[in-house]
């Protein structure tokens, strides 16, 4: 439906770019013209220049350029049809309709559009009626305040199965249409119809533009599935949309990454918590359709800084139903990444979600696993490497044709050969063909600090079992100095799954050293101890993993290790923690000798392999007595 180009001139003319521009951005005057922070980049001075007069923006930082139209499409991800809408509203115009049947389609959008909102509305007010007192009180138990259950709209639908439908029949809607929208049901045995929601509190959905679209409801007692959400309808595609989808889109320019949830609380809370880049499916795994929604948010490949990963961050359970997912996240991203759109994984700690790992631990807790997504190599990797056996030449075989399975599945022919190359390395890395015999004897010891990365032992993906024992072993340390005298020398020797882990111990090895061993005061070492941390090079990152392991993600398995326990306690607790590593850290210290003299049966490999069998059964010795 072409418009007539005098329409165009004519919005141009009537809405001044500044105006327009000025509802999105603060502009100051500068001249003829006004200038802003570009809303497109990330900016702390302002390069966004608009001119009325030449009918344009320009930004001088990022080369973002256009007309008026051309800003409400890209500031608010319009089409060019949605922005002529938008902007013909605002201008008193109405869009010229050449075609009656096209014009009666977009009519009754138009009023399903209002339809819905208006169900929206009722189910908010319901929430501040009596009955609706137990969904409100839901909401704040949860940690949501009256602000949040505003900015989401929301709401309650009563155990009344006719309240919303003469509510909205009021309003002069009929019945049909909220059948059409999955709002209502026929009855089996009368005439009548009945509301789908009940006694449920409500999430609405909207669309890309935030209009509403749709329902998720959540069961608050009784019978029934704990979620339920709206039927597709023909303004709902449940594959093809994602809840907080229209809220994410300045997520990008913030430099706030985007990321993928399970549920519906968990966008909120994440929301909550400053990530405004959060969306959810709803209530299936991710389509294809929903990840190329995802990464049309993103700028356009010349648009982008190359400093900084745009990818997506998929968040999975830890648990293996987490993992079984996101293999086949991956299966569905494999075809259709590329250079300028991939995803990343990060697995959450067992039991949690991003919800309650947020009320439970907080933001740098969670932080800190966004800081630890994975690229799509390691995923294939990690999914390929799981459990295998790698005795034989078969078993390595195996691995290589599952590997090549991965690989085959990138669609993009460059980006799947270098997915290849990788793959190659990390082979050879395994295999330990090059890389073993290039160390020379004397490096027998498998505790040697600087131990290079033993292949796919080291690179595995959490949650890696070694990791919450090394947090619960620093933590005691950290909040029991006086311990360090009897496992200083442990720590030191221990190779740290984390490079912030191995730092962190390398500052307390330190500053332990500089008092000449002698059992320091708790509060003093831990005085000497943030002091080095916040003047170390990267401060941030190890203050970051630093408050993580302080916090009751590692208490909660380790009474022991927190600050007012007693000295005994800590030490019997730190005791068996040092037993458990050894335990798990020489079987797979004992895997990677194996396989490398599987690889190359060389006495120097026999005599590493024998070494540290020797090791663990001394150290199951001194655990015994
Ligand atoms: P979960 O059941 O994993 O979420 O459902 P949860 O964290 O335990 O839920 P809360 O925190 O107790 O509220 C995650 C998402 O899966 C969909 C919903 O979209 C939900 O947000 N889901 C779940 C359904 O669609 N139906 C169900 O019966 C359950
Ligand atoms: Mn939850």
């Amino acid at each position: 439906m072409p418009l007539p180009p005098s329409f165009l001139e004519d919005i141009r003319n009537r809405l001044p770019v500044s105006e327009v521009v000025g509802k999105a951005v603060r502009l100051t005057r500068a001249g003829r013209e006004f200038k802003a922070c570009c809303p497109f980049h990330n900016e702390k001075t302002p390069s966004f220049y608009v001119n009325d007069d030449k009918q344009f923006y320009h930004c001088f930082g990022c080369g973002a350029h256009g007309d008026v139209i051309g800003f409400v499409m890209k500031q608010g991800g319009l089409t060019f049809p949605e922005a002529i809408e938008s902007l013909a509203a605002q201008a008193g115009l109405s869009v010229p309709q050449s075609d009656p049947k096209e014009r009666e389609v977009y009519d009754r959008q138009k009023s399903w559009s209002q339809l819905i909102e208006r169900a929206a509305r009722f189910f908010q007010q319901q929430l501040r009626t009596g009955p609706g007192r137990a969904g409100l009180d839901y909401f704040h138990n949860r940690g949501l305040d009256d602000d949040a259950i505003e900015r989401f709209r929301l709401g309650y639908a009563p155990q009344d199965a006719q309240a919303l439908i003469v509510a909205l029949k009021r309003e002069g809607f009929s019945e049909a249409d909220m059948l059409e929208l999955g709002l209502i049901k026929k009855s089996e045995n009368s005439e009548g119809y009945y509301s789908f929601f009940r006694n449920r509190v409500i999430f609405p959905v909207g669309d890309r533009r935030g209009n509403i679209v749709a329902f998720g409801a959540r069961l608050l007692a009784g019978e029934g599935p704990k979620y339920i959400n709206s039927p597709d309808h023909p303004l709902f595609h449940k594959g093809k949309l994602l809840f907080g989808l229209s809220r994410a889109r300045a997520a990008v320019q913030q430099k706030q990454p985007l990321i993928v949830a399970e549920g519906y609380m968990d966008v909120i809370a994440l929301a909550e918590a400053g990530y405004i880049g959060a969306v959810a499916p709803l209530g299936t795994a991710m389509t294809e359709d929903q990840m190329l929604a995802l990464w049309k948010l993103l700028p356009k490949p010349e648009d982008r800084q190359p400093d900084y990963d745009y990818s997506p961050i998929l968040c999975f359970d830890g648990d293996n139903a987490g993992q079984k997912a996101a293999g086949r996240a991956l299966e569905r991203a494999l075809p259709l990444i590329s250079a300028a759109q991939t995803l990343r994984i990060a697995f959450m700690p067992l039991g949690e979600d991003p919800d309650s790992l947020l009320r439970r631990s907080g933001k740098l807790a969670l932080q800190n696993i966004l800081d630890q997504a994975r690229p799509l190599i390691d995923v294939i990797w990690h999914q390929a490497l799981e459990g295998r056996r790698l005795q034989t030449p078969e078993d390595k075989a195996m691995l290589k044709t599952v590997l090549r399975q991965y690989i085959g599945m990138v669609g993009d022919e460059s980006l799947r050969r270098l997915y290849e190359k990788d793959i190659q390395d990390r082979l050879s890395h395994l295999f330990g063909y090059k890389n073993y015999q290039k160390q020379g004897a004397g490096q027998t010891s498998a505790f040697t600090r600087n131990k290079p990365e033993t292949g796919f032992i080291a690179r595995r993906l959490p949650p890696k079992p070694n990791e919450r024992w090394e947090r619960i072993i620093l933590a005691t340390l950290i909040n029991h100095p006086d311990l360090m005298e009897e496992f200083g020398e442990d720590l030191a020797r221990h190779p740290f799954s984390r490079s912030d882990y191995r730092d962190i111990s390398a500052h307390m090895d330190r500053i332990f050293a500089e008092f000449n061993h002698e059992p320091l005061d708790a509060a003093q070492f831990y005085g000497h101890f943030s002091q080095a941390i916040k003047s170390a090079p990267d401060a941030e990152r190890l203050q970051v993993g630093l408050s993580e392991l302080l916090s009751e993600t590692t208490y909660i398995h380790a009474e022991f290790a927190r600050p007012e326990q007693g000295s005994e306690t800590a030490r019997n607790g730190l005791r068996e923690t040092w037993s458990h590593i050894h335990a798990k850290q020489t079987d797979s210290d004992i895997e990677a000798a194996r396989l490398r003299f599987n690889a190359d049966p060389s006495e120097e490999n026999e005599q590493r392999l024998f070494a540290i069998v020797n090791a663990q059964q001394t150290w199951q010795k001194a655990d015994d007595e």
